[in-house]
């Protein structure tokens, strides 16, 4: 599975690991895959995601980039993180913002609105929320807007997530009843039912009409895309519902790629900084790359790359490690593409004294496809997040039941998570070519919930709650949304705003990037 569509295609730098590591040949002649001799680990037998990343590693002839490590630890069809359990929650291994209080998909809700508004009322509207994990924030989203009658109706939803788990979850929540994935494989979905969708065990759910036709021709029409199915467009829904919440279609992605044309409100709450990273470390040779190795093949002295034995196997017993991070012996492609590009336009002497960077090629090419997207079809887009201005260096973190852990131990065991570089994202877009869009912010989640009225949220609910228990819960959720304190990099992320108590309303920030024209976002 490519969780990522073209994005991902487009975006794989490949090392040319030649004089780095050593050969496909040695490997080979070596017997191949998995944990062979060269390694001090050779006693140890590897099983699921290491036994795979050994092989990708042997396979390869050398060491993998960070990268490519997370992206596999996370979602792997088989073993990643995401794939086949529920994560979230105090049982979980985090706490999310949307699952802390409802208020958050609510105001999210009242943001889709005022945008919607803005956007001119347009007839549909594509919600389309990335990485929606277990659909909490869309389900209040959803139940917040419901007496809205003129945006539900516009409303079809689009939830784009790579975990069948998550999917299957984010179904329950959107009460779409039962899953008919055979239906959605066949192309039988709402979509490609024609001009009358209203069929097999819809009941009386409000449809909207076809949302395969394009609006928005000059004089208003509807211009219809000509009845092509899915495939022929090469449209990957999964899955299809109507939700029980307010009669919206739902539509299930893996890709954002396969939502369908048409105006477009993104919502990504905690989506970026699950995208893999790529880290640098500046040394006497320059700007070179961290890679992932099979732990004591690099001591062997394979090749030009040498073992860091420093804060990157934080709190791990290096000894029991299958893998270690290596640097590669000077500038790798990836590095020779990406650095410049990230320090361009940073001030000469924070550029001067960076020693690590890390940089997500992914989030930047995600966030410029919601561009070109917005700029065809006008909308909006909101990305909030644990982050910062940039640029960042290392905060690439591993947690597992609340608790930080050492990021190469127990790959897919554990979440693996970035902050996200919010300057680098802004940039992106005010680099860009005759550019169609405009980006606010980031600024703070204490600003953006009382820029959209949590306090009046609180004061309209606390009237309706029946004891003071409720009213007790109802404020906690609220404070622990806005409170807190800017911590040191690399310190929060999900841990304190999960389990601990700490506040998310200065850690978490808002990005939003508007079509032009729109003007400045709610809340910004
Ligand atoms: C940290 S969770 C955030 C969940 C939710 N937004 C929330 O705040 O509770 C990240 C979500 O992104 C999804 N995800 C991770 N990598 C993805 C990818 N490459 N493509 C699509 N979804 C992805 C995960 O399955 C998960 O639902």
């Amino acid at each position: 599975m490519d969780p990522d569509g073209s994005t991902r295609r487009a975006l794989e730098v490949a090392i040319d690991r030649a004089g780095l590591f050593r050969s496909i040949e040695q490997a080979q002649r070596d017997g191949g895959h998995g944990a062979s001799s060269s390694s001090p680990h050779a006693h140890r037998h590897l099983e699921g995601l290491e036994a795979h990343l050994a092989s990708i590693i042997r396979f390869r002839g050398g060491p993998i980039t960070l990268a490519e490590f997370m992206q596999e630890c996370l979602t792997h069809p088989e073993f990643g993180y995401y794939m086949h359990r529920d994560v979230f929650g105090e049982r979980g291994d985090f706490v999310t913002s949307p699952e802390v209080s409802q208020a958050f998909g609510e105001l999210m809700g009242a943001w889709a609105a005022w945008t919607w508004e803005s956007m001119g009322k347009p007839s549909t509207v594509r919600i389309v929320e990335l990485g929606p994990g277990r659909g909490t924030l869309m389900a209040d989203l959803l139940r917040g807007t419901k007496n809205l009658r003129e945006f539900t109706d516009a409303v079809a939803v689009h939830m784009v997530d790579v975990s069948p788990a998550n999917r299957k979850a984010q179904r329950e929540a959107l009460k779409c009843g039962p899953a008919r994935e055979t239906d959605a494989e066949n192309g039988d979905n709402e979509l490609s039912r024609g001009k009358n969708p209203r069929r097999r065990g819809l009941g009386e759910v409000r449809v909207p009409s076809n949302p395969m036709t394009i609006r928005g021709g000059s004089d208003g029409e509807e211009a219809s895309s000509g009845g092509s199915t899915r495939e022929e467009l090469g449209l990957d829904t999964v899955d299809v519902g109507v939700s029980g919440i307010n009669g919206a279609v739902v539509e299930w992605h893996e890709t954002m790629d396969a939502v369908p044309p048409g105006p477009t409100i993104v919502i990504a709450h905690e989506f970026f900084d699950a995208m893999p990273v790529h880290q640098f470390t500046r040394t006497e040779r320059g700007w070179c790359e961290r890679l992932v190795a099979i732990s004591g093949d690099v001591a062997k002295g394979r090749g030009g790359s040498s073992s860091i034995g420093d804060e990157s196997s934080r709190d791990g017993d290096e000894s029991s490690r299958a893998f270690e991070m290596v640097l590669s012996p000077g500038l790798t492609p990836a590095g020779a593409l990406m650095v410049p590009r990230r320090l361009e336009g940073v001030d000469a002497s924070r550029r001067d004294g960076l020693r690590q960077l890390e940089i997500s090629p992914r989030s930047l090419a995600i966030w410029e496809r919601i561009a070109a997207r917005l700029e065809e079809h006008g909308g909006a887009a909101i990305a909030i997040d644990y982050g910062e201005e940039g640029p960042l260096g290392d905060t690439l973190q591993a947690i597992r039941d609340h608790e930080f852990v050492d990021v190469l131990t127990d790959p897919g065991r554990a979440d693996l998570s970035a902050y996200v570089d919010f300057g680098a994202m802004r940039r992106v877009i005010e680099t860009r070519k005759n550019s169609g869009v405009e980006c606010y912010g980031p600024v703070t989640q204490r600003d953006l919930l009382f820029g959209l009225g949590i306090g009046q949220w609180l004061e309209k609910m606390v009237e309706k709650c029946a004891t003071e228990k409720e009213v007790d819960k109802l404020i906690a959720g609220c404070e622990r949304l806005v409170s807190g304190e800017q911590g040191a990099l690399g310190e929060g992320g999900r841990t304190e705003g999960a389990g601990k108590g700490a506040g998310m309303g200065f850690r978490y920030k808002a990005l939003a990037m508007v079509s032009k024209g729109l003007g400045k976002p709610a809340g910004f």
